[in-house]
């Protein structure tokens, strides 16, 4: 059967179904089916979906949606679970924004597939995308750039917009109608351009700096030793938390710069009253903070991985690994912090099949060596990124996100030794009509795993076409950090 994710167990009975056989749900107690689990049974009688939870009937009704792809179905047991608990994909609609409508394509494509978290990326150094009714400026002018001058793309008109409240309320009840977490991002101290355009006091040098208008990893970031930075910080978070009723909320934390504090008095003072000559413990020390805040708002957070170069953070912080040299994730995992795997190599959807094709992401393993055994449960699962200097397009994000994206989702959800990635190609094509439905267009299959010539030419020509090295190696050193 074309079921993705691949399920925990299938029993055939023999015979088949009609169509319009009667659909029975039923909540149960069974406990090893947890809180997202389903049974489906399909008989000459009928078919009966049953869980012990709303999610659970809902990954029921997903999985018998794509059942009903074929002219009948088999007489049949389905037994399943997932084997993560977070399953994520990220969408940036900082670099490039993307319609409601566009959004909604990727969510229904998303509960189909039995993600729960729908990461939003709504603050870099290209845009701020979050309506701000304390702090209009972010609107007015860190929600515009003046050109998009991304790689070989230069387009000489102003860019921008944000998300008003209603949009965003909107996004995320048809999130939670499909059992969906947003997780928004606030990108902090680092990618933060737009929010320094809008107010400068919030950096170290306090000059009037525009809104980026390329790829790369810029040195002006929030101000570490100015009182005012937190204070900043907090209110807007107490202006965003509202709008967003999950559970976690994402700081970011990746790529940030340490030029700026290094020459600024005020950083410099607060450095010695940590006590180290490590400027990362800046950045660790205002992440910790923030953290306690959010925390009154109950929120569990969630870092890039850079964020723990300075040190621990609070008990209950998550890592978001996607680089990571310094394997401080693995470290937290040890230490018994939560971990969410999101490799660059692997799992970044931006980079083109050649770079990475579809069976590199589908043959990863995101239980990381150097986890120790009774560590692992700590990788509570996997997120899929998609960043989008370069794609500035709906039908360019679904060809760079699709099939991978469903390759995670599969990763996500079902047991390691159900996993094959040529069973997969076959029964990812037997759903696309599903996912035609929603208004998501696949790469075509010839690129999703390129032979080893067209990956070199291909990987080639991306670095000469988008990337600059610049941004790209910046981007590696600022691991050493
Ligand atoms: C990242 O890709 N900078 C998290
Ligand atoms: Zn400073």
């Amino acid at each position: 059967m074309h079921i993705v994710p691949i399920p925990s167990r299938i029993t055939y009975y023999g015979g088949n179904v009609q169509h319009d056989a009667q659909v029975k749900k039923e909540k149960i107690t069974n406990a090893s089916l947890g809180n997202e689990g389903y049974i489906i049974r399909a008989s000459l009688n009928g078919i009966t979906l049953s869980a012990q939870t709303d999610a659970g009937l809902f990954y029921a009704e997903k999985t018998l949606e794509q059942l009903r792809c074929y002219s009948s179905i088999p007489c049949m047991v389905i037994e399943d679970k997932p084997r993560f608990a977070y399953r994520g994909f990220m969408l940036d609609s900082a670099r490039h924004m993307q319609t409601p409508d566009e959004i909604k394509k990727l969510i229904d494509a998303a509960a189909l597939l039995k993600f729960n978290t729908m990461h939003w990326h709504l603050s870099d150094d290209q845009g701020y995308r979050i309506e701000s009714k304390k702090f209009p400026l972010l609107n007015i002018k860190g929600s515009w750039r003046e050109s998009d001058d991304f790689g070989s793309m230069h387009t000489g008109v102003k860019y921008g917009g944000y998300y008003t409240h209603g949009e965003i309320s909107e996004i995320v009840r048809y999130c939670a109608e499909r059992h969906i977490e947003v997780v928004p991002e606030i990108d902090l101290p680092g990618h933060t351009t737009a929010i320094i355009s809008a107010y400068p006091y919030l950096s170290c040098r306090k000059e009037q700096i525009p809104v980026q208008t390329t790829q790369g990893i810029f040195d002006d970031v929030l101000c570490m030793g100015d009182s005012r930075t937190l204070e900043f910080v907090y209110e807007l978070l107490d202006e965003i938390v509202p709008l967003f009723p999950c559970e976690r909320f994402h700081i970011g934390g990746d790529e940030v710069k340490l030029n700026r504090w290094k020459e600024c008095p005020k950083c410099k003072e607060k450095l010695r009253s940590l006590r180290t000559d490590n400027f990362a413990a800046l950045q660790s020390d205002f992440t910790k903070k923030v953290i306690e805040h959010l925390k009154k708002h109950g929120k569990k957070v969630t870092v890039w991985n850079e964020s723990l170069a300075g040190g621990e953070l609070p008990e209950g912080t998550t890592a978001q690994m996607w680089m990571d040299r310094k394997k401080h994730s693995i470290a937290h995992a040890n230490r018994g912090g939560d971990v969410i795997i999101s490799d660059f190599y692997h799992y970044y959807c931006d980079y083109p099949y050649h770079m990475t094709p579809l069976k590199k992401t589908y043959n990863y393993d995101p239980i990381l060596k150097g986890i120790k055994p009774e560590a692992q449960s700590r990788v509570i699962g996997v997120e899929t990124p998609i960043w989008t200097e370069y794609i500035c397009d709906f039908d360019k994000l679904c060809y760079m996100f699709f099939p991978r994206f469903a390759a995670v989702a599969e990763i996500g959800w079902s047991e390691k030794d159900k996993l094959n990635c040529r069973n997969f190609e076959r029964r990812y094509k037997g759903i696309t009509p599903l996912l035609q439905k929603i208004g998501i267009k696949s790469a075509p299959a010839s690129h999703w795993n390129p032979t080893p010539i067209q990956r070199l030419a291909g990987t080639l020509g991306f670095f000469k076409d988008k990337v600059s090295f610049e941004a790209l190696s910046n981007s590696i050193n600022s691991q050493k950090n």
